[in-house]
């Protein structure tokens, strides 16, 4: 098969009106199909059923006698600290389960340290000149958005299969203003990439001149893998010790795509020194959490064990939605115009199209029913310098639609590609 870049105008003139006639058939179809949405589809939801119907009514006490329907315990129950470890090899003495949003805890961590500062720090961050963060890109736009709205500058480091490019994250840390990165460090949101040992490492023991930086180590894909055949990450914090520097690791996850979105548990885990320091205003904010919740996932899954094979049946659901979509985007293989990721687990697939075209795709997709997560949202302040990234999220629509949606995005970009090329 030939590349786009070797055809002749007349080739390029006879594909697109031959791709055009199909185009219009998909169009004609009035379809409303949607790649946009990192949600479960109920198919997924439905594996989690049992936690309806775990039953409370007669035994709510924890493990240690806890009655889990009143109030207290701050940083949640004991058996619920020890699940979260044992999937995650965490130590459960570092966690503080929190509500129903990792992002309402980073958002919250990042509100203290703006009032209070953040354990190292010499004043709230809020009364120092002008802040930076990094923000690794392609990367997740709620962790963009809660930067922006907070009035740092967002500095752009590209993600590489390994991470974060990190020569430039280690000269961007030169720099005082610069507080701290987003990561998400295992399939990665959107590229699905897992940080490489030596990037964990890189991060875990680089020269910071802030004193007080701190690495927002969001791990909500941590235990998303689709089989046994899987990505391994590096421990953060065991790295980060050997070089003291384990103050500088807020970590997060939470089982928003565990069990059900918007319903689940979520943590943070950090260092003794960051813990006191969080702990004093977590107290003035909350007299706790919702137990009751954290009792039922408890009771559901009982061991990390289960909780592991629980993951596995979620994935084979998922595994099989992206199968589909990358059978799709291999009919492109050859003609340079796109390239796309194929992760191991996660929830995302990163799709780039020839540069320049990101806009065009989107809008001839849009205009034949397939929404796409809009262009941009991959990149802070919402814009992609190359217009050429397009997040992919296959979980949420049936299969029918996805072979479907994939059927005008593959056309879209084809069409797009050809009129950047001239016709
Ligand atoms: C990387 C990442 N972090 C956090 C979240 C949201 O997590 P939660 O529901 O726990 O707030 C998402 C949801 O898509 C995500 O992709």
């Amino acid at each position: 098969m030939k590349s786009y870049n070797e055809l002749t105008l007349a080739e390029r003139r006879e594909l697109y009106s031959e791709l055009s006639a199909v185009y219009e058939e998909y169009r004609a179809k009035g379809l409303s199909l949607d790649l946009s949405r990192g949600k479960p589809n109920s198919s997924q939801l439905d594996i989690s059923n049992g936690l309806l119907k775990v039953d409370l009514s007669s035994d709510h006490a924890s493990e240690q006698g806890i009655d889990c329907r009143n109030y207290g315990v701050l940083d949640g129950l004991p058996e619920m600290k020890k699940l979260f470890a044992d999937s995650m090899c965490l130590d459960p003495s570092d966690i503080i389960i929190g509500g129903n949003s990792s992002l309402q805890l980073m958002y919250d961590a990042l509100m203290r340290a703006m009032l209070f500062g953040v354990y190292g720090s010499k004043a709230p961050w809020s009364q120092e000149d002008k802040l930076k963060w990094i923000c690794v890109t392609p990367g997740y736009d709620r962790h963009f958005r809660i930067t922006e709205t907070l009035g740092f500058e967002l500095i752009s480091v590209n993600m590489l299969p390994t991470g974060p490019d990190m020569d430039e994250v280690e000269r961007l840390v030169k720099d005082p203003k610069v507080k701290g990165i987003w990561c998400v460090p295992k399939y990665s949101n959107p590229t699905g990439y897992t940080y490489s040992d030596e990037t964990v490492r890189r991060l875990a023991s680089m020269k910071c001149a802030a004193p007080d930086f701190r690495i927002m180590w969001d791990n909500a894909y941590g235990i998303h893998d689709f089989s046994e055949d899987k990505d391994e990450l590096a421990d953060i914090f065991a790295i980060s010790k050997e070089y003291g520097n384990e103050d500088r690791v807020f970590y997060f996850s939470s089982t928003s795509k565990v069990t059900f979105p918007g319903s689940g548990i979520a943590f943070m885990a950090a260092s003794e020194n960051n813990r006191k320091q969080i702990s004093k205003y977590l107290g003035a904010q909350t007299i706790g959490y919702d137990k009751l919740n954290q009792l039922r996932h408890v009771r559901f899954f009982g061991t990390a064990e289960k909780m592991h094979s629980h993951m596995l049946n979620l994935g084979a659901v998922i595994k099989q939605k992206f199968d589909i979509t990358i059978s799709k985007l291999k009919v492109l293989s050859g003609l340079e115009i796109a390239e796309w990721t194929e992760p191991r687990g996660g929830y995302f697939i990163s799709y780039n199209v020839m540069p320049g075209t990101a806009k065009r795709v989107y809008e001839l997709c849009r205009s034949a029913g397939v929404t796409l997560t809009e262009v941009g949202a991959t990149f802070p302040y919402g814009i992609d310098p190359a217009d050429s990234n397009l997040r992919l999220a296959p979980t949420y629509p049936s299969d029918e639609d996805i072979l479907l949606a994939m059927d005008i995005l593959v056309l879209s970009t084809k069409l797009a590609a050809l009129e950047k090329l001239g016709i």
